[in-house]
């Protein structure tokens, strides 16, 4: 008998709502938050009520999408955590509610390791998944790691950032350039008329495969400082060549780990997952290692790259072929790894 799984993803600020039939995707709806753009950054208490106003209609249009009545569902998934708070309470509260109307589980899941199974969602464009044990590359707003992904359940987190997010380094540099948030897709699509090379930044000296993004800010920051007291329109005239140099170094110290990470394990199948693997540069360099090294990648279509239900579904349904159900007093939490 099919499964049915509706997922609810709420920990940031795009409130989405998903049903799956085990792991194909039958509908997947994400209402976005305008409301956070004049603000250059998600303000928490917007998205809170944001989240409020649109679960109910984007869980009916997700049901209507994929054809099915509420009556049909097995399960509720619902992001616990870790993402801002007061958002996460919306959905886990409307997860509770309606699965107790409906008499069926709850299912709670961890938003990162639901970026990294976004890879099992199968639909017109994603029909191949990676095989246990692979590798994922997560770099989102929020996180960065590299995580060896033993099974839908265990997965280890092998290297991550001490301080800065890789989307923060995106989103932080284009803000000093002027760049509207986020800033990762601005610096991606100026990139591409830029040269990577026309300016250099060091990258950190950071054991194992660990990450550090905080000090690459630091100094694009002084550079700019300097280069504009000599010329008040130097990022206005460089704006493309800044772009692609700060996102070529990015990459670079994304890749390095990486390489480690493959060495060290001997595992040389490699997905991508979260918000900054729809950056085109790092598809490319992950591609380029692939054709090189005989890795075997795998590139998330951009609709599961940012936050979105479907990947929270479909966790979901890894946890109910467990009968991994929540009880109905737990509660999300803002921060923390798996
Ligand atoms: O996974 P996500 O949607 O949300 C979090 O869970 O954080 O990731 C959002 C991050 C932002 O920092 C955004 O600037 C970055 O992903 N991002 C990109 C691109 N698209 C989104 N960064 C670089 N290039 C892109 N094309
Ligand atoms: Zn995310």
């Amino acid at each position: 008998m099919s499964i049915y799984i509706l997922g609810i993803e709420s920990s940031c600020d795009d409130t989405s709502a998903a049903v799956l039939k085990d792991t194909q995707m039958l509908s997947s709806v994400i209402a976005n938050q305008d409301v956070h753009r004049k603000y250059g950054g998600v303000v928490p208490e917007l998205a809170s009520r944001a989240h409020q106003q649109n679960i109910i209609p984007v869980v009916e249009v997700a049901l209507q999408q994929a054809k099915i009545t509420k009556n049909q569902l097995s399960a509720v998934a619902f992001t616990r955590g870790p993402g801002l708070l007061g958002s996460l309470l919306v959905g886990t509260s409307f997860a509770k509610a309606f699965a107790m109307g409906l008499d069926i589980p709850i299912i709670e899941v961890n938003h990162l390791k639901a970026h990294i199974l976004s890879h099992f969602v199968e639909d017109d464009v994603q029909k191949e998944h990676p095989e246990f044990p692979f590798l994922c590359l997560t770099v989102s707003g929020g996180h960065t790691q590299i995580v060896k992904v033993n099974s839908a359940s265990d997965m280890v987190i092998i290297g991550k950032t001490i301080d800065d997010a890789a989307g923060e380094a995106f989103d932080k540099a284009a803000k000093i350039m002027g760049l509207p948030y986020p800033g990762g897709p601005e610096i991606d699509k100026l990139a591409k008329a830029g040269n990577p090379v026309a300016f250099s930044f060091p990258e950190p000296k950071i054991g194992d495969m660990d990450y550090s993004f905080s000090g690459l800010k630091t100094s694009f920051l002084y550079f700019l400082r300097d280069r504009l007291k000599e010329d008040d329109d130097f990022i206005e005239k460089n704006k493309a060549d800044l772009s692609a140099s700060i996102q070529h170094t990015i990459i670079a110290i994304l890749m390095k780990k990486l390489r480690i990470a493959v060495d060290q394990t001997g595992i040389s199948q490699v997905a991508i997952a979260g918000g900054v693997s729809a950056n085109s540069g790092l598809r490319n360099a992950i591609e380029k290692e692939a054709a090189d090294k005989g890795w075997k990648v795998f590139l998330p279509p951009f609709k599961y790259t940012t936050d979105n239900a479907a990947m929270i579904a479909v966790a979901g349904y890894f946890k109910f072929l467990e009968k991994d159900f929540a009880p109905q007093s737990i509660a999300p939490y803002a921060r923390g790894g798996f």
